[in-house]
């Protein structure tokens, strides 16, 4: 995909819209695969929430991924999908029992990671092989709302309550069939990952029937030329030669499963917007673009950074532009950033618009959701349509209104 490509999308489509390679996710996809080819089962659970357009589950299907959900709604795209529900993992945090019992009707992979839930579940249905999720921890991740395995953490059951998770077990006589970590994401440091799995080798011990352990994910991208990512070929290497010798120990062959997200689709995805406004100021160039946090929250949510590119003009001069959006509140993508000359009209290119992206889009400001492509085997698939005015409006209910104005004098 070039980036005539991306220009020939955003005429034919219009902006703002989403792009995505299918190309690149799946050669991460086979990246990871061969990282951990030592390994004799192996299985990659999508993680849908990075991005979730039924077209996307159906390329990693056909890829023979897995799929990991968090909620109900996640399950039953990833089934219309056409992902075998018994490849599902659905790891809630928080929710009803009544999803609970959805996602067991459903015939998915059920993952508990709470102490309540679990002696419940497992009074209930002491027959539906259940797996763990074990909070180990570890800090690890790039920012507190994406660290997940601290110790203040609200996810996962805590190591420390392992003697609990056993008596419930006892008591209720449940199968537990898979242990489940999932430290954070953007993880840099390889040790700080192994040094969780090891504490999930431990709490595997427990347990005589397991079939599988889940590592979560993590796995950190590039964002820019030079940035660090996690080197997943050394943490293949490393991993892979820990949980065989895990697995002679047991005396079974268990699957090693993850569930990667962003590294699968983060660098596959565009988001092109065009350039409204140029607004000097004695302090800026304004780039106004049409769109705002309500279609990309990343960089005011978390902080992350977005390569920005002029497509229409990327040979020019650079200059500095701060790049912000329409939405009545402060949406800055980026502050006083180097890009080639910008003229009203040209699209911006923002990069690893995969993950996290449409999948946190809303319609604040009553603005439509944009459109969403797929390259795939050379060209470009509309996956998405842009919102209409119906869209907007579609489940919204008028009333009748008394009219109640008393006419001034
Ligand atoms: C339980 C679980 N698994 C997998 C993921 C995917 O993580 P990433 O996108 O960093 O690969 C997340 C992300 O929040 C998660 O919470």
């Amino acid at each position: 995909m070039e980036t005539t490509d991306l220009l020939k999308i955003a005429s034919e489509h219009g902006s703002p819209i989403y792009v995505y390679n299918s190309e690149k996710m799946i050669s991460q996809y086979k990246r990871l695969q061969n990282a951990f080819q030592k390994v004799k089962h192996l299985r990659l659970h999508y993680a849908v929430k990075a991005l979730s357009n039924i077209s996307v589950l159906k390329l990693f299907n056909s890829l023979g991924s897995a799929l990991d959900t968090v909620s109900i709604q996640e399950v039953k795209l990833g089934i219309k999908a056409g992902v075998p529900a018994q490849k599902i993992i659905y790891t809630p945090n928080g929710v009803s029992v009544e999803e609970l019992e959805e996602a067991v009707k459903l015939g998915v992979q059920i993952n508990i990671d709470n102490l309540i839930i679990l002696e419940q579940f497992g009074t209930k249905h002491p027959k539906v092989p259940v797996c763990i999720r074990i909070n180990p921890h570890v800090m690890a991740g790039g920012n507190t709302n994406i660290s997940v395995g601290h110790i203040d953490s609200k996810f996962g059951i805590s190591i420390h309550q392992m003697p609990h998770i056993l008596r419930i077990v006892e008591n209720t006589g449940m199968h537990i069939n898979g242990i489940h970590m999932h430290t954070g994401s953007d993880i840099l440091d390889i040790e700080v990952f192994l040094h969780a799995a090891e504490i999930l080798f431990d709490a595997a011990e427990n347990f005589k029937d397991l079939e599988f352990l889940d590592f979560g994910s993590g796995f950190k991208v590039p964002y820019h030329e030079n940035d660090i990512e996690t080197n997943v070929e050394e943490l293949g290497e490393k991993l892979s030669k820990r949980f065989n010798e895990f697995c002679k120990s047991y005396g079974r062959d268990l699957t090693l499963a993850f569930e990667p997200g962003k590294f699968l689709v983060s660098e596959a995805g565009f988001f092109l917007a065009k350039v409204n406004v140029v607004k000097q100021t004695t302090s800026t160039v304004f780039a106004h673009i049409d769109s705002g946090f309500n279609h990309l929250i990343r960089p005011m949510f978390y902080g992350s950074k977005h390569e920005i590119e002029n497509i229409s003009n990327p040979n020019a001069k650079k200059r500095f532009y701060s790049v912000v959006g329409y939405i009545c509140e402060t949406d800055t993508f980026a502050n006083n950033k180097m890009i080639t000359e910008i003229n009203e009209g040209d699209i911006l290119a923002f990069k690893n618009a995969g993950a996290y992206c449409f999948s946190m889009a809303s319609n604040y400001n009553s603005r439509y959701r944009p459109a969403e492509v797929l390259w795939y085997n050379g060209e470009a698939h509309l996956i998405r349509k842009r919102e209409t005015f119906e869209d907007l409006i579609h489940n919204q209910i008028e009333i009748s209104l008394e009219t109640n104005v008393v006419e001034s004098v």
